[in-house]
């Protein structure tokens, strides 16, 4: 570790004691973020942090939808993104016009809706889900008809393991339509004896080809308990630091070096020291939004 990164990891611990602070980092942040925080994970993990923290702040070292959900569950805690810039293109994707005109569309459809989505999305939403508990939340629900918003490549993997028919929004992740079919055949005839594991934002091509398709918590998972050595893994290429970390004896190769989400690596080591010193950026929604988006993250966590 360089001095600089050593001066200002115990300049960020002060100011976190000082301010009672708590850093929650995804599983696709800079390995020195990662390494500062006091918890890492994938976006349901994150959530149940958020719910039952005693901190009076939550830095979000994520991107903006995450901190949103984190300020939904725990609205007494001032919650600090620390690039304000750090949005997901996935959320973006569907406003909550579209949405409104959707449902107009399928009247008798159960809204679920990933939990990389806007609060107003959430708000007019039946229930949220993660890629971790989407099949599980979409069974859960006694409608036999699902609209299912935004991400499609996620929606047809719910649909490929339920019986409920699934109709989508068009929406997709950049950051792993960019890894393909090709890249996980190459990789399969490079080592034999590898197993694959992806996660669902990956197209059903991708999909298809997987030994597992889980969550960056699952895969994390996957890796720890499977037996083989070889691992290909069809994510953000973030998520490896962490599995070579966890399992120094296995080998990791990334199905894709172009899976990066440059959202994700907005955050670093000054920005996370410059958002506790100057309290920014502060996410916040409106209250009448965020009690209706409470309902829609509340219903998900429960069925977890
Ligand atoms: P996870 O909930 O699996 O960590 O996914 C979050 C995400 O943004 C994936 O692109
Ligand atoms: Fe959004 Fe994809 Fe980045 Fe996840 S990896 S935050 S879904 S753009």
């Amino acid at each position: 570790m360089s001095e600089q990164d050593a001066a200002l990891i115990e300049r960020i611990s002060k100011l976190k004691k000082e301010n009672n602070a708590i850093i929650l980092a995804h599983n696709y942040q800079r390995g020195e973020v990662q390494d500062i925080a006091d918890f890492v994970g994938d976006s349901l993990g994150l959530s149940q942090e958020a719910a039952k923290t005693d901190a009076d702040v939550i830095v979000f070292c994520g991107v903006d939808f995450m901190a949103e959900t984190a300020y939904i569950l725990s609205p007494d805690k001032l919650v600090l993104l620390p690039d304000e810039n750090a949005g997901c293109p996935m959320a973006e994707m569907i406003t909550v016009e579209d949405l409104m005109e959707e449902k107009e569309e399928y009247p008798g459809s159960a809204v679920v809706c990933y939990v990389n989505s806007t609060a107003d999305v959430k708000a007019e939403s039946d229930i949220c889900c993660t890629s971790s508990n989407a099949v599980k939340v979409v069974d859960s629900l006694e409608a036999p008809e699902i609209l299912f918003i935004p991400d499609k490549y996620l929606a047809q993997y719910v649909a490929s393991k339920s019986r409920k028919k699934i109709n989508y929004w068009n929406g997709f992740c950049p950051t792993h339509a960019r890894i393909l079919p090709e890249d996980i055949i190459e990789l399969k005839k490079e080592h034999p004896q590898a197993k694959v594991v992806v996660h669902p934002e990956c197209m059903p091509e991708v999909t298809a080809l997987a030994d597992a398709v889980e969550s960056t918590g699952g895969i994390c998972r996957f890796a720890r308990e499977t037996d083989a050595k070889e691992i290909v893994v069809g994510t953000e290429i973030g998520l490896l630091r962490r599995l070579r970390k966890e399992n120094p004896d296995k080998v990791f190769y990334p199905a894709s070096n172009k899976a990066v989400c440059p959202n994700m690596k907005l955050t670093n080591l000054e920005k996370v020291l410059w958002a506790l010193e100057e309290k920014q950026h502060v996410v916040k929604v409106p209250e009448d939004i965020r009690i209706r988006a409470l309902d829609a993250v509340n219903k998900m966590i429960s069925i977890v």
